[in-house]
């Protein structure tokens, strides 16, 4: 029997990264799976792996940054699958880094559109759906949000990066001590440097900044996609039963050095 079997769960950011990665273990754990990204040719490829590996992973677009679209993504999941159990919250961009003053509005805006406001409105359309719905094994329903390492501790030369993932645990403890009594958890997982397109483009950068991040992390080596994609299911799964609130380092030790 699978972690999440029988449940319904939306991914954001599936198109690649830990958002390819959690699609494809939420449908091998046995969920149905609604895929989306603004990339719809790396939702294609998702699915496609999903295929390979003998599960089913279906996809449609969404910019979280847009409210409409995200309220049609989410009734789209409904649409297809009848209901809401898990939703991971996980699209996400990053930025060059860049002295703290530097910053022009245009970069800090979408920053706090993408990681901030689209978290939120993703949240607000699930918990609808979710307030809606009978209880399976439980619950009505539970969330996980990708913050970060920097949205517990500070990451230097990404100031609007660093407020966004802060303000998403803000925003995951503020649901999660409304939520409780109504069967809905809401936690979220904090990812340190993970090998991805986003990080990638981080390293490389050639900085004293980034070439210090780099050197310092644990075992020389950045963590797997697939290995944070493993924590947002199993928050999201009966297991997790008496966690909400919480905010859970996913980085083999990197934010306890
Ligand atoms: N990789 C890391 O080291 C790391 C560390 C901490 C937190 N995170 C967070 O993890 C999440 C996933 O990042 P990743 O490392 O897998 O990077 P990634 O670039 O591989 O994946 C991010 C995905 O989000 C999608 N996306 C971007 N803007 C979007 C939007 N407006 N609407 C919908 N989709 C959008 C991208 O197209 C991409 O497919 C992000 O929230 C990121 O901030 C990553």
């Amino acid at each position: 029997m699978g972690l999440v079997d029988g449940r319904v769960a939306l991914v954001t950011g599936a198109a690649s990264g830990i958002g390819r990665a959690a699609a494809l273990a939420f449908a091998r754990e046995g969920a149905q799976v609604l895929a989306g990204d603004v990339d719809a040719e790396g939702l294609a490829e998702t699915a496609a792996l999903a295929r390979e590996s003998g599960s089913e992973v279906a996809s449609a677009p969404v910019d979280v940054a847009d409210e409409r679209a995200v309220q049609g993504f989410v009734e789209t999941v409904v649409r297809r699958f009848g209901r809401l159990d898990c939703a991971f919250n996980n699209a996400g961009v990053s930025d060059q880094t860049g002295a703290f003053e530097s910053f022009a509005a245009a970069a800090w805006n979408r920053m706090i559109a993408v990681n901030l406001s689209g978290v939120y409105w993703c949240m607000k359309h699930e918990i609808r759906q979710m307030k809606t719905q009978a209880r399976v094994a439980g619950m009505r329903g539970a969330i996980c949000n990708t913050s970060s390492g920097a949205g517990v501790i500070a990451a230097p030369g990404l100031p609007h990066y660093t407020a966004a993932k802060h303000g998403v645990l803000g925003l995951t403890k503020v649901a999660a001590q409304e939520l409780y009594g109504e069967g809905i958890r809401v936690n979220a997982i904090c990812p340190g440097m993970t090998d991805s397109k986003l990080t990638r483009a981080f390293a490389s950068e050639d900085n004293a900044l980034t070439r210090a991040v780099l050197k310092n992390l644990p075992g020389g080596k950045m963590g797997r996609p697939e290995d944070v994609a493993e924590a947002a299911v199993w928050l999201c799964s009966e297991r997790a039963r008496w966690i909400s609130g919480e905010a859970m380092l996913v980085d083999g030790g990197q934010v306890s050095r």
